[in-house]
């Protein structure tokens, strides 16, 4: 409750210390489409959005975020930014692009409702495969900076048959704990693993129930392969 109060008051404050901004009131919609925040590690919160103009275009923006006390204005480019995520107050984000005639620009405040969680992806240390039993194994990592002890994760193992064939898509469930540098995992492939090559990639949904924002899936891990004796020839 106390959490909700404050951020009332933070807002309130904001509409009396940035009068300038907040009589301004612009929002190019038009021109920032498709803003997207998230986080991957309730530290910071990164935005990004596409624009009228081509990629390739380099845009200069300048960002200005305040939430509880801090306030900091930076430019970036690229059309993204990170600022700091307070997971207990409301972030107030202006983004103006400098360097665009008419300046557009977009003010808008976002608390941890509004961003979902989206974990890094995960990491494929190793991938060995027994060629005489036909046997799979798999070491890989999870970035741990922003998990809790004991979360729990449910990952998609994914093993893939020469180019993209889906040949195993395997749920697992793990539970991370500060000692566990890698999380291991065995596949017994029913064709030999010398005929073709065998990709694996993983993603993981991480069930961090002390956050009250939504909670997505990961993107997939790189990719890993061992080749079969197909490869080369
Ligand atoms: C694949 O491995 C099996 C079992 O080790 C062996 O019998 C077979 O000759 C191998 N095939 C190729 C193409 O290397
Ligand atoms: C892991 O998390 C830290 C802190 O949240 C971040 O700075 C770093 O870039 C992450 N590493 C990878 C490989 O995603
Ligand atoms: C793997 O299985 C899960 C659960 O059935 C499903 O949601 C997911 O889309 C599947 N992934 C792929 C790549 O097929």
């Amino acid at each position: 409750m106390w959490s909700i109060v404050g951020a009332v008051s933070v807002l309130a404050a904001f509409q009396c210390l940035l009068p300038r901004v907040c009589s301004q009131g612009s929002v190019s919609s038009d021109f920032f489409r498709n803003l997207d925040c998230l986080t991957h590690d309730f530290e910071t919160m990164s935005c990004r959005w596409d624009t009228p103009h081509p990629s390739d275009r380099i845009i200069v923006y300048k960002v200005c975020s305040r939430s509880g006390i801090s306030a900091a204005c930076f430019e970036t480019t690229g059309n993204k930014l990170e600022v700091e995520f307070p997971v207990f107050s409301v972030s107030d984000i202006s983004i103006e692009a400098i360097d665009v005639p008419g300046n557009p620009s977009i003010r808008f405040q976002k608390t941890s409702l509004d961003i979902p969680y989206v974990p890094y992806p995960p990491e494929i240390r190793s991938l060995v495969a027994d060629y005489q039993s036909d046997l799979l194994s798999v070491d890989w990592a999870v970035n741990a900076t922003s998990m809790l002890d004991g979360v729990k994760l449910t990952c998609e193992m994914n093993v893939l048959r020469g180019d993209n064939l889906l040949a195993l898509n395997e749920t697992v469930v793990e539970h991370w704990f500060p000692h566990l540098e890698t999380f291991h995992w065995k596949w017994k492939s029913d064709f030999p693993l010398n005929c073709t090559s065998h990709s694996v990639r993983v993603r993981c949904f991480v069930h961090e129930e002390h956050y009250n924002g939504e909670k997505r899936q990961s993107g997939w891990s790189a990719t890993k392969t061992v080749n079969g004796n197909d490869m080369g020839t």
